[in-house]
């Protein structure tokens, strides 16, 4: 099969390049140039495991270029970002990419959209702008079927992820099927086009609420002079109860956006932007813990650890340092920012010991295994004192080095060691133990 593939990034490389492997002939179109020169140089992440393997693979079968050429199905993965004044989804590079394909759109083609989009929209939106290639919809076949990949093990989970197609129809679903067989090994479910949009979105705002939930708790924890991390993981022994970890907010191109797709009808969503609200508000929290922890500081300079939107990943978009930063910045702080894998980011990113250097206070935002390595005693800091939001670091090694280490969601600061105590210095574990005794 002649298979078109609009959207070269995150999603729409990966899926080009397994449909290759699997026999297709694969066109990939992208709008951005210097996505294909790049791709032409055989310039591919190295982030996701197998992807330059499989990229070398296929350069017979795949090919990327600007224009959308004739071909037997098109497989749309652009951005649906959320329009940041209106909160729903901005729409624009869907309705770009279908009216790229409408001129050569010709009977009997699939057209398939993956993008992220809220339910109703092929219906309303794609269908209509495909028919004018002068095609009645009953002469070609449309599905949609969304991406649940995860950032990190894309190629993977989209081969054995199971994946959910809506139809416009049951033929339009059955070759949307036949296509995907090519290449997953997951199962496959059908469905109609509405209530696939919606799983996808459903899902998302799933995840976006449990976490607001979490943090909400850790909040009140704090509050009550409870340790959430403690609460957490005694509440997750009940069999039907399982809280995922809190944190300084959502980020990234799906959780922290989707959820807004559904919230157009605003009795139906109180608590999907409620719990939009508590994840974008948690920059805030974090704020506030670290006025307490250097408000005895002057002009304090704060080294944020992290900025990818999760852990491992180069990804910094919606990532909750950016909104961090920003409020750091406005209290007159100055911000330095090292992050191992993000390589284009909108503050300096600078290696980690210019980064630290003469910091008064240590911020983890993003939990990357890398940081497990840092040796708190090489760090030329000014005042030792960390704030980790992911309860991620060896606290006890930090404490042994001297620092103060707050832990959010914990009420208590972890005093450092002092120079002639650190030989002997307390565990953390002792700190906490204390806290029982108390
Ligand atoms: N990244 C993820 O983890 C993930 C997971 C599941 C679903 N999704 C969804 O998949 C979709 C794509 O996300 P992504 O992360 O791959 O985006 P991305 O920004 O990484 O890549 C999208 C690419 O599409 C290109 N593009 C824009 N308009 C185009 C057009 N009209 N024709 C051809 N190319 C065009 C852009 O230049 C860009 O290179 C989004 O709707 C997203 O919500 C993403």
């Amino acid at each position: 099969m002649r298979v078109c593939v609009l959207g070269l990034g995150y999603i729409g490389l990966p899926t080009a390049l397994l449909l290759a492997d699997a026999g297709h002939e694969v066109i990939g179109v992208d709008v951005d140039k210097s996505v294909i020169e790049r791709l032409s140089m055989g310039m591919v992440s190295n982030e996701e495991p197998m992807m330059l393997n499989l990229f070398k693979r296929t350069t017979e079968r795949f090919h990327a270029q600007t224009e959308v050429p004739l071909a037997d199905a098109f497989l749309i993965c652009v951005p649906t970002p959320v329009d940041g004044e209106l909160r729903v989804a901005d729409l624009s590079c869907v309705k770009n990419a279908a009216s790229m394909i409408a001129p050569q759109l010709r009977e009997g083609n699939l057209v398939i959209v993956e993008s992220t989009v809220p339910p109703g929209t092929m219906s309303a939106l794609v269908i209509p702008i495909l028919k004018k290639s002068g095609l009645e919809s009953d002469q070609f076949f449309a599905a949609y079927c969304s991406e649940r990949a995860l950032p990190g093990n894309v190629l993977h989970e989209m081969v054995h992820n199971d994946r959910i197609i809506g139809g416009k129809d049951i033929q339009s679903a059955n070759k949307a099927m036949a296509l995907y067989s090519s290449f997953v090994k997951g199962n496959i479910h059908l469905t109609n086009m509405s209530t696939a949009e919606f799983i996808k979105v459903m899902e998302n705002t799933y995840r976006d609420v449990n976490i607001a939930l979490i943090n909400e708790m850790a909040k009140i924890a704090e509050d009550n002079n409870i340790d959430i991390w403690e609460a957490r993981e005694l509440a997750n022994k009940h069999p039907r109860v399982n809280y995922v970890k809190p944190g300084p907010g959502v980020g990234g191109h799906c959780i922290a956006v989707d959820p807004w797709f559904l919230t157009n009808n605003p009795g139906n969503c109180q608590l999907i932007k409620a719990s939009r609200d508590v994840n974008d508000n948690m920059p805030n929290i974090v704020l506030g813990a670290v006025k307490t922890l250097v408000k005895d500081v002057e002009n304090p300079t704060i080294t944020i650890l992290g900025v990818a939107y999760k852990a491992n990943v180069s990804d910094a978009r919606e990532t909750p340092a950016l909104k961090f930063i920003r409020l750091a910045l406005n209290e007159g702080f100055t911000i330095r920012v090292h992050d191992p894998h993000v390589k284009r980011f909108d503050y300096l990113l600078e290696d980690l010991s210019d980064a630290t250097f003469d910091s008064d206070c240590i911020v983890l935002i993003t939990d990357h295994e890398a940081f497990r390595a840092i040796n708190p005693q090489q760090l030329r800091v000014r005042n030792k004192i960390l704030l980790d939001t992911r309860n991620f670091l060896d606290h006890e090694a930090w404490i042994k080095s001297g620092f103060d280490v707050k832990v959010l969601g914990r009420p208590e600061i972890m005093k450092g060691a002092s120079d002639i105590e650190q030989a002997v210095a307390p565990k953390a574990k002792e700190v906490l133990e204390q806290r029982i005794s108390t």
